[in-house]
C-alpha cells in the first residue's frame, strides 16, 4: 500500500520534480473498502500507513523542502466502522445517534422497499436495510457510494461542528490545506424525491448538470458549508482548499471559488476534453471566463485516481465513461500514440495560467494498467456493478521508481496492493532520470520554466494565425505555447524552451501530436 515513511523518502524526488504541494489521498483510519475514502477515525492515521508522528515528520520534512501538504478530507460519508455509525446501529430509530446519519423507514407493507430509487455512484441502490438491535429487519440508511460509506446528516449541527474541529485538527498539525472529497454532495433534498427525468441527468455518476435542481448534487445549501470552512481556514495563515465538485457547466462550477468559498476547484470540464484543437480552445476560453468572473484562477488537470490515465485515454478510439475503466476485454489503448498525445497535452496544460494538478506517475508518462486480472480488483465499482464496470484500479497501480527492485521500488515485497504490469519497468523513474527527451525530464523542465516565467500567474493571449482546426497556440508571459494535432506545421523563429519533439530547431516543423514552448 505504501506508507508515510516511504513517501518521506521520496520527498526529495518530488521537490526535484518541481511541484509546490503534494495532495495525499486519505490516510486516516479506515477499513479500506474504498481506498481510504471510508474513514473510521478522522483524527488518526491508519496503522497501514503509519502514525500521527509520521505525519508530523512528513510535514516538517516537506516544509523544509519547500513542499506544501494537502490533506484529503471526506465530508459526505464516514466508514460504517466509524464509532458513530456503530452507535447509530445500536440505537433506536429517531435517536440522536441515528440522526447523525440518514436513516429512513422503507416503503412497502413492512418497509421492505428502499425509501426511494436513488442509485449509488458505484452501482446498485443507494440505501441499505439494517437489522435493528432487537433482531428485526428495520430502517434503511443512505450511502451515495458503497454500503460501507454511510452519508452524514449535514442538517445536524453536531456534524457541522465535528468537521470544523477535524479541519482545525489537521491545520493545527501543520497541514497547508485540503482537497475536499465530493464537495457538492452534502446537502440532500429532505423530501427524498425519486430521481426522474426532471431532477436527474443522463450522465449519472457524480457529475451534475446545474440546469436541473438535483436532489443530492450541487444543492444551494452546500455553499454555506463552503463559507464556513473558508472562515476556519482564514483563521490560519496561508492555507488553501480545493474542491472536488463534479458540477457543470463551468459558470456554475465557478460558484465554488467565489471570494469567500474555495480557493480552487478541479476543472473536470478540462479533464474530459479530448485531444482536439477546437474543443481545447473552447474549454480554455470557457474556463478563463468562468473563473475570472468570480476573481479566481482556473485550474487544469488531466488525470487523477478516479479516471483513466490520460496517456491511455488518448490512445483509444472511444473514451469510456468515468468509472468504467479499461479491462482486458476492452479495446486496448495504442500505447505509443497515447504517450505521444499525453506528453503533448501535458506540455500544453503546463503552459496555461492558473493552478495545474499532476497525478502521481504522469510525470513518467505511465499508462493505465488495462490488463489487470479481475481477481486483483479492489474498486467497489467493480463489485457493485458485477464486473460490468471494471472501475478505477488501473490508474492506481503503484508507480515504478527503480526498474530492477522489488515492486519497482514501491515497497520491499514482490506483492504491491495492485500488481504492476511488467511493462512498467521501462517507465521507471531511474530509467528516465537524466535522459534527454524522457517524460520525466520533460516535466521537470516544464515545471522549472513554469516557475521561471511565472506562467501560473500570467495571462493567456491566443495567437490566432497559429490556431486552426488542428493546431492551437497562445502566448503567456512571453512564452509561446503551441500544440499540433494535424499535419506538420511551420514554427516561428525563437528559442525553443521545451518541446516534446526531439531535435526540434527554431523555425522548424512541429509534427503531429507534438507541443513546444518558444521564447518570443
Ligand atoms: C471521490 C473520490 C473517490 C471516492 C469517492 C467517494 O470521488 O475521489 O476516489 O471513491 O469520492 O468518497
Amino acid at each position: 500500500m505504501g506508507d508515510l515513511q516511504g513517501i518521506k523518502k521520496r520527498l526529495p524526488a518530488l521537490a526535484e520534480l518541481g511541484v509546490d504541494a503534494v495532495w495525499y489521498s486519505p490516510f486516516f483510519k479506515s477499513p479500506q473498502h474504498d481506498a481510504g475514502y471510508d474513514v473510521s477515525d478522522y483524527r488518526d492515521i491508519d496503522p497501514l500507513f503509519g502514525t500521527l508522528e509520521d505525519f508530523d515528520e512528513l510535514v516538517s520534512e516537506s516544509h523544509s523542502l519547500g513542499l506544501k501538504v494537502i490533506v484529503d478530507l471526506v465530508p459526505n460519508h464516514s466508514s460504517s466502522e466509524h464509532e458513530w455509525f456503530k452507535l447509530a446501529l445500536k440505537s433506536e430509530p429517531g435517536s440522536p445517534e441515528r440522526n447523525r446519519y440518514i436513516f429512513r423507514d422503507g416503503k412497502g407493507d413492512s418497509g421492505e422497499l428502499p425509501p426511494n430509487n436513488w442509485q449509488s455512484v458505484f452501482g446498485g441502490p443507494a440505501w441499505t436495510r439494517i437489522t435493528e438491535p432487537d433482531g428485526t429487519k428495520g430502517q434503511w440508511y443512505l450511502h451515495l457510494f458503497d454500503t460501507s460509506q454511510p452519508d452524514w446528516n449535514w442538517e445536524n449541527p453536531e456534524i457541522i461542528e465535528e468537521y470544523d474541529s477535524v479541519l482545525r485538527f489537521w491545520l493545527d498539525r501543520g497541514a497547508d490545506g485540503f482537497r475536499i472529497d465530493v464537495a457538492h454532495s452534502m446537502k440532500k433534498d429532505l423530501d427524498f424525491p425519486d430521481l426522474d427525468s426532471t431532477n436527474s441527468n443522463a450522465e449519472g455518476g457524480a457529475m451534475t448538470d446545474a440546469s436541473i435542481v438535483h436532489p443530492f448534487w450541487n444543492r444551494e445549501g452546500v455553499h454555506e458549508i463552503n463559507r464556513r470552512w473558508r472562515a476556519v481556514l482564514d483563521e490560519y495563515e496561508d492555507r488553501a482548499m480545493c474542491a472536488e465538485a463534479w458540477v457543470m457547466p463551468l459558470s456554475r462550477m465557478a460558484n465554488w471559488v467565489r471570494p469567500d468559498e474555495y480557493h480552487q476547484t478541479f476543472n473536470f470540464a478540462y479533464l474530459e476534453t479530448p485531444w482536439d484543437a477546437s474543443k481545447l480552445k473552447a474549454v480554455v476560453n470557457d474556463s478563463l471566463k468562468a473563473f475570472s468572473d468570480v476573481g479566481a484562477p482556473s485550474t487544469w488537470v488531466l488525470s487523477n485516481h478516479d479516471v483513466i490515465r490520460h496517456t491511455s485515454r488518448f490512445g483509444v478510439s472511444q473514451n469510456p465513461p468515468q468509472g468504467q475503466g479499461i479491462g482486458p476485454e476492452h479495446e486496448q489503448p495504442d500505447e505509443e500514440l497515447g504517450l505521444r498525445r499525453g506528453r503533448a497535452a501535458s506540455t500544453f496544460m503546463l503552459g496555461l495560467p492558473g493552478g495545474a494538478y499532476i497525478y502521481q506517475g504522469e510525470e513518467l508518462g505511465l499508462p493505465e494498467h488495462t490488463t489487470l486480472d479481475h481477481k486483483y480488483r479492489q474498486d467497489p465499482t467493480y463489485f457493485r456493478t458485477n464486473g460490468e464496470k471494471v472501475g478505477r484500479d488501473g490508474c492506481r497501480v503503484p508507480i515504478p521508481w527503480e526498474h530492477d527492485k522489488k515492486s519497482f521500488g514501491f515497497g520491499d515485497t514482490d506483492t504491491p496492493w495492485i500488481p504492476q504490469p511488467e511493462g512498467f519497468a521501462e517507465y521507471a523513474r531511474d530509467v528516465q532520470e537524466g535522459v534527454e527527451g524522457s517524460t520525466l525530464e520533460l516535466y521537470k523542465k516544464l515545471l522549472r520554466l513554469r516557475k521561471e516565467y511565472k506562467l501560473g500567474s500570467g495571462e493567456l493571449h491566443w495567437l490566432e494565425p497559429l490556431c486552426s482546426e488542428s493546431s492551437i497556440a497562445f502566448e503567456n508571459n512571453g512564452v509561446l505555447v503551441i500544440s499540433n494535432m494535424g499535419e506538420p506545421i511551420n514554427l516561428p523563429g525563437g528559442e525553443i524552451l521545451a518541446s516534446t519533439q526531439q531535435g526540434l530547431e527554431p523555425g522548424g516543423q512541429l509534427n503531429t501530436d507534438q507541443s513546444a514552448w518558444i521564447r518570443l
